[in-house]
């Protein structure tokens, strides 16, 4: 990527990685990420926003060339996380006047994790403004988007609001803007609903605070930027508010088709009382769709057989992400085949005390379900039905 101008004196510095397939090591990227750094000339002293994630640090580096003779006073560590740190040693060495401006926590964070050297630092206070002359940074603390640390900072002079992975989306492009498409916003849905979901009670305090600040860009350190915030900011205030809507997300496995008959069965009749329904196989599904799933659901289903008296491992594995990751989910059931006894309804309920879920049913059945285990299903869309009813969503 090369580098594009925002602004006279702000530039966007940083990589797409278009072909990164997986995130964390656990959530696809269909579209790529990007880790954007934005470099800041002010008439006195220039800033760097953010680094690149050091797989891909060359390109930072690359860009950084393209400006004759630049100087680099500050490299402002937004966050700690490598995919923007990570190449926060590599520019000192190349500007090794260049002073890391950041946050307590973050400082902290930056020595443990890239054994940057304390005096390298310049430590800020929320609300602390740094002068490069003719423009002004103001630093804001935002915790838990995604880290403790996290911090926004805000361009004065040409009304931009740096915000690192806050309201970030994993999609590569070319274009500076979102142009408030669809597909970005699904990037960002699967940004928020891995990294920001668990901590969405954060959220609101952190858009009440950047509200105060009067801004036209947003721009995130990952995926375009947005030129329309309310846009951006409205999707984040509805995917963190209690409402949720008529969707019944179903997580489901089968090894032989058991437990799949009364998947069937449940998707037929919550389809046909007007429901949404969403079922995954668990040995194929994206994890990224069942988490940007579980921002809106009513309702989960968790059905897998029983193996080696437990969950199969598989729902073992998505029970345990689904607690991680704390969806406002409010209703949930609970299916399982087996065939001589086990705990499988008992440990996954065990495993879901982040969900505040009323349970809505369950079902353990023998071998292939019998006539009574598919009007047990009924009475279980019928507790749905009514459930989702009571508040006002069907
Ligand atoms: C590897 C394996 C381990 C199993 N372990 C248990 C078990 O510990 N307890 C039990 O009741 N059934 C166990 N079963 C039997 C299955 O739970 C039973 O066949 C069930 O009906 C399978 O449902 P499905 O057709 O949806 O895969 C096991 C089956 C397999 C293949
Ligand atoms: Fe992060
Ligand atoms: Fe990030």
């Amino acid at each position: 990527m090369s580098v594009r101008k925002i602004k006279d004196g702000v530039y966007a510095v940083g990589v797409n990685h278009w072909d990164r397939k997986l995130f964390d090591e656990i959530i696809p990227l269909p579209n790529g990420t990007s880790y954007n750094s934005y470099l800041i000339i002010g008439s006195q002293y220039t800033a760097l926003i953010d680094t690149v994630d050091p797989a891909l640090q060359d390109g930072l580096i690359n860009n950084l060339k393209e400006f004759k003779d630049l100087k680099v006073d500050y490299i402002i560590s937004q966050h700690a996380e490598q995919d923007h740190s990570g190449s926060i040693p590599k520019i000192l060495e190349m500007y090794p006047d260049a002073k890391v401006v950041t946050n307590e926590k973050c400082k902290e964070l930056l020595i443990e994790h890239l054994g940057i050297p304390d005096e390298k630092f310049i430590v800020i206070k929320d609300y602390d403004k740094l002068s490069l002359g003719n423009k002004t940074l103001t630093f804001i603390f935002t915790p838990w988007v995604h880290w403790p640390e996290t911090m926004s900072t805000y361009l004065q002079e040409d009304k931009i609001l740096f915000t690192c992975d806050f309201f970030g989306s994993h999609y590569a492009t070319s274009e500076l803007y979102a142009k408030n498409s669809e597909i970005v916003l699904e990037g960002a849905k699967r940004y928020y609903a891995e990294i920001m979901m668990p901590f969405r009670n954060f959220i609101k305090s952190n858009i009440n605070k950047i509200e105060k600040f009067d801004f036209e860009i947003i721009a995130p350190s990952h995926g375009p930027m947005w030129n329309d915030p309310k846009f951006i900011i409205n999707a984040y205030l509805d995917w963190i508010s209690p409402v949720v809507k008529n969707e019944v997300v179903v997580l489901y496995t089968s090894m032989h088709g058991s437990t799949k008959v009364i998947v069937d069965e449940l998707y037929n009749r919550l389809v046909e009382n007007g429901i949404k329904v969403t079922p995954f196989n668990l040995v194929s599904a994206d994890l990224g769709e069942i988490a940007i799933s579980l921002v809106d659901a009513a309702t989960i289903i968790f059905a897998f057989p029983t193996v080696l008296t437990g969950p199969h491992p598989l729902g073992a594995s998505i029970t345990y992400f689904v607690n991680a990751i704390k969806p406002k989910t409010k209703f949930a059931s609970f299916i399982t085949s087996y065939g001589w006894g086990g705990m499988t309804i008992k440990w996954v309920k065990e495993h879901i005390g982040n969900l505040k879920v009323e349970m809505l049913g369950e079902l353990e059945f023998k071998g292939l379900p019998k006539k009574e285990d598919i009007e047990k299903v009924n009475e279980i869309v019928m507790r749905i039905v009514e459930a989702h009813k009571s508040i006002g969503i069907l």
